[in-house]
């Protein structure tokens, strides 16, 4: 959410910005901005949309002098994407970019107005460079101000300041959104994530929340609230982890079809013949746990529901899943037998984290399941699983879920195997399906154009129903949530069993319903559920082995008698019916409005 650069040094400064925030513009995208110092000069470049505008805004610009720079790609959270409300803000001789929210800016506000501060945007961040110019003004010591400045903002921030005050100098801050400082020689970089400087600094320190302080002739200093601290560069990996389309329209797109393969990955060196192990865990750290608390948002949190069923099935450990943001704050009972999951794609989900954090100071057992390393989630949690998907581009998230789930599973046949909750006959039967799940995610030849033939007739109605029961209740959840991301169209997962309780009477033939209908489990159950809802005049789009006369549309998987195998090959239908939705109706599959890649406000 949002996205940060700066760059102290003699490079061409306006490439740099714009090639890293490029690699962050999945994160938000409405509009961005760069600022640049250069002997004593100001220069401020703002545009409204993709990085692209502020790259044809900028053509004829250079810099390539020493100087220092910031950059940013926004996700708008107070006031609309204008060119105004658009990163770096300008005080009068300072700029400021800016990622989280500053939960007192109201309050600074007023006060700055009243001391004839004049602001122009609706923003929270511009308050950062009018109090920092306030306090320079008086002290006229950029340093104690920005010092100063800090030590007055509540709220998640990550920012990054520049003054004519000390034109050779970037002052830095981060509390709850992340931040890492890259170095190469004497060049300085700044970044919310790691992308946008590998491949040009060589080594790299993430900043940790309190921390502060200011890079200056190719050196930084760094603070905290007990003073000046040292800290330890770690090296950075070379290898430019940005994702290519490869061919593909679209990243989703890619993704999707990547799952088969990344889900090698996942696997590779944790399923073993006869038993599923972590290196990351052992029986020392699980003991004592006798309950799993799983928090999690959006589609990690389907991923987490999922897993509810095989724990409890497997593992026979109680498993309870609640969305990050509603735990925060209902005071929740902690015990210290319970082991508290997280789950993140990004590792920087805020609610996420800070369930998490609550967790700690419970004094909870923690493990993150996580795809990107040395996130915030990976570096907060115990011990950390990576799902090894690799980087994911598309907002709407595919093979995350796809790899989040499988080391779900994994996990709790891991689990059943160390607490010996279920005969190992039946570990080695999870462990022959896990080895069919990269057959599963195949595409065959044919399904793709099939769904993007029957998708003309799903662009109009009032509305769908995606439904399922038990793990494919949490499909689809997922389903629903794909579909409404980049269709923007109005779609709700829900339990099958649970229509005939009131969602039943929108059943007309304005209605759309995608019905999961497996043949390993509960197959009669659902197929009662769908055939009240044909007789209520609903269009039925059934996703099964078995053929349904009922269906106005029917996509035919394989027999699997294992349900993980048909929930992966149903999970790709969906993945698919979702794109094809959004291309014809002429969405940014990729960037879909008004969400961001990573969630890093609450
Ligand atoms: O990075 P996280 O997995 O913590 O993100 C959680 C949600 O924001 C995320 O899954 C969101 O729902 C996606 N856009 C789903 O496609």
């Amino acid at each position: 959410m949002c996205g940060i650069v700066g760059y102290i040094g003699k490079k061409e400064k306006k490439e740099i910005l714009l090639d890293g925030l490029s690699e962050l513009e999945y994160r938000g995208y409405d509009s961005a901005g760069f600022a640049v110092i250069e002997n004593k000069e100001l220069k401020n470049f703002k545009a409204v949309g993709k990085i692209e505008n502020l790259a044809n805004k900028t053509t004829h610009y250079l810099s390539d002098g020493f100087g220092v720079s910031i950059g940013h790609t926004r996700w708008a959270t107070h006031g609309k994407p204008t060119e105004l409300n658009a990163h770096p803000h300008l005080g009068q001789y300072s700029f400021v970019v800016h990622n989280g929210i500053i939960e007192n800016y109201q309050e600074l506000k007023t006060k700055l107005q009243a001391t004839g501060a004049s602001f122009v945007s609706q923003t929270d961040t511009e308050t950062i460079v009018h109090l920092f110019e306030y306090h320079n003004n008086k002290l006229a010591n950029p340093f104690e101000s920005f010092k100063a400045t800090v030590a007055e903002l509540d709220g998640a921030y990550a920012t990054l300041l520049i003054t004519k005050a000390d034109s050779e100098t970037i002052y830095f801050a981060k509390n709850g959104s992340p931040m890492l400082i890259g170095f190469d020689d004497n060049d300085i970089y700044f970044a919310s994530s790691d992308t946008p400087i590998i491949g040009k600094a060589t080594q790299v320190y993430y900043l940790e929340d309190g921390e502060y302080g200011y890079a200056k002739d190719g050196e930084v200093k760094l603070f905290d609230a007990k003073g000046e601290k040292s800290f330890h560069k770690q090296a950075l990996s070379m290898d430019k982890a940005s994702a290519q389309k490869d061919g593909f329209r679209f990243f989703m797109e890619k993704e999707i079809y990547e799952q088969s393969r990344v889900m090698s990955e996942t696997m590779m060196g944790r399923v073993n013949d006869d038993s599923v192990d972590f290196e990351e865990l052992n029986s020392y750290f699980l003991n004592g746990i006798d309950n799993i608390k799983i928090c999690a948002c959006g589609t990690s949190y389907h991923s987490a529901l999922a897993s509810s069923y095989l724990f409890e099935r497997l593992s026979k450990i109680p498993c309870v899943v609640e969305i990050a943001s509603e735990f925060r704050y209902k005071e929740p009972l902690l015990k210290k037998n319970t082991l508290f999951i997280t789950i993140s794609q990004s590792g920087e989900t805020a609610d996420t984290l800070e369930a998490l954090k609550m967790a700690k100071r419970a004094g909870l057992k923690s493990l993150s399941i996580c795809n990107v390393d040395n996130s915030s989630i990976v570096r907060e949690s115990d011990r950390a699983i990576l799902t090894r998907a690799g980087i994911e581009k598309g907002v709407a998230s595919t093979k995350a879920f796809a790899t989040q789930t499988m080391v779900l599973w994994m996990l709790s046949v891991y689990f059943a195997g160390i607490n010996k909750t279920i005969p190992s006959e039946q570990i080695k039967t999870e462990i022959d399906a896990m080895i069919h799940v990269p057959r599963a995610l195949l595409i065959p030849d044919g399904l793709h154009e099939q769904i993007h033939r029957l998708t003309k007739r799903y662009l109009h109605g009032h509305g769908f129903f995606f439904i399922g029961r038990d793990i494919f209740f949490p499909l689809a959840l997922e389903g629903a949530l794909k579909l409404k991301e980049i269709s923007y169209l109005h779609a709700e997962g829900y339990p099958a069993g649970e229509m005939k309780h009131g969602p039943i009477a929108l059943a007309d033939s304005g209605l759309f319903t995608v019905a999961l209908m497996p043949r390993s489990l509960h197959y009669d159950k659902i197929k009662s559920n769908v055939e009240e809802l044909s007789a209520r005049d609903a269009n039925i789009l059934a996703i099964s082995p078995e053929p349904f006369k009922l269906a106005d549309d029917f996509i035919q998987t394989s027999y699997d008698s294992h349900p993980m195998l048909e929930f992966f090959e149903m999970m790709v239908i969906t993945q698919l019916f979702a794109l094809e939705v959004s291309v014809r109706l002429g969405n940014d599959v990729d960037m879909p409005r008004n969400l961001a890649k990573s969630v890093t406000v609450e």
